[in-house]
């Protein structure tokens, strides 16, 4: 449609449809931007759950495989090859894991709460799981390398579970690790406190026999849910 070809007042009209449009779809993305901003769960991105909510509202999260926790949008693949370091020193790939299921957590030893709950809820699904959560290892990443060593990490996944595996490695290693699990990680310095935190996000994974991310749980998903999950899982295979 050419706008010049019609009388002004038209062209007013039509000007005046443009705007308001353009000012609709605007609103529209704001108030999208909005509502994944007051909905994302503790220590998740904006940009996360904005991909969240829009999948949500696509109808993408409804065509996929129905395994517990939170669906991954269609076509998405999670996790994959990775090269760290395990809490004993030894350099490990996701081939050291090969054949075994993962429930895997990307956090840091420093964290005053939010970790320690979600590694808590872990170890209790796998004791919700008595003999099965044998085929079950359960992995405490690190977002924080520059602190948690593999000696620090060592002392610290032991609290939580006799054969929970912490990884770390160089920044570069764990940025990898991190972008392979969609992770969100960045330093955080608040002016009352001595040391830095790390915001990040907090979903707990469960890893498949072929290093992909089965399913994700939010963050206050119960240890039973968990271990539901897991069960539907192991009897697939
Ligand atoms: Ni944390």
């Amino acid at each position: 449609m050419d706008a010049a070809a019609h009388p002004p007042y038209v062209r007013r009209t039509m000007l005046h449809a443009v705007r308001a449009l353009a000012i609709v779809v605007l609103l529209a993305l704001g108030g999208l931007w909005g509502w994944a901003w007051l909905g994302r769960g503790e220590g998740e991105g904006v940009g996360e759950s904005f991909a969240r909510v829009a999948g949500r509202i696509l109808g993408q999260e409804a065509q996929a495989p129905s395994v517990g926790g939170v669906q991954l949008p269609q076509g998405m693949v999670l996790g994959g090859p990775f090269s760290l370091t395990d809490h004993t020193g030894r350099a490990v790939t996701e081939a050291d894991f090969a054949g075994r299921f993962l429930l895997v957590y990307f956090g840091f030893t420093y964290c005053p709460d939010v970790c320690p709950t979600e590694l808590g809820t872990i170890a209790a699904a796998l004791d919700a799981l008595e003999e099965q959560g044998e085929r079950v290892t359960p992995v405490l990443v690190t977002v924080d390398p520059e602190r948690d060593t593999p000696e620090a990490l060592a002392d610290y996944v032991s609290r939580f579970h006799p054969r929970m595996v912490g990884l770390t490695g160089t920044a570069q290693q764990v940025a990898a690790a991190a972008r392979a699990y969609r992770v969100y990680y960045a330093r955080v310095q608040r002016p009352e406190m001595t040391q830095y935190l790390m915001d990040h996000s907090s979903f707990i994974y469960l890893v498949g026999p072929d290093a992909r991310v089965r399913a994700l749980f939010r963050p206050d998903t119960s240890p039973e849910a968990i271990a539901q999950a897991v069960r539907g899982q192991l009897r697939g295979t």
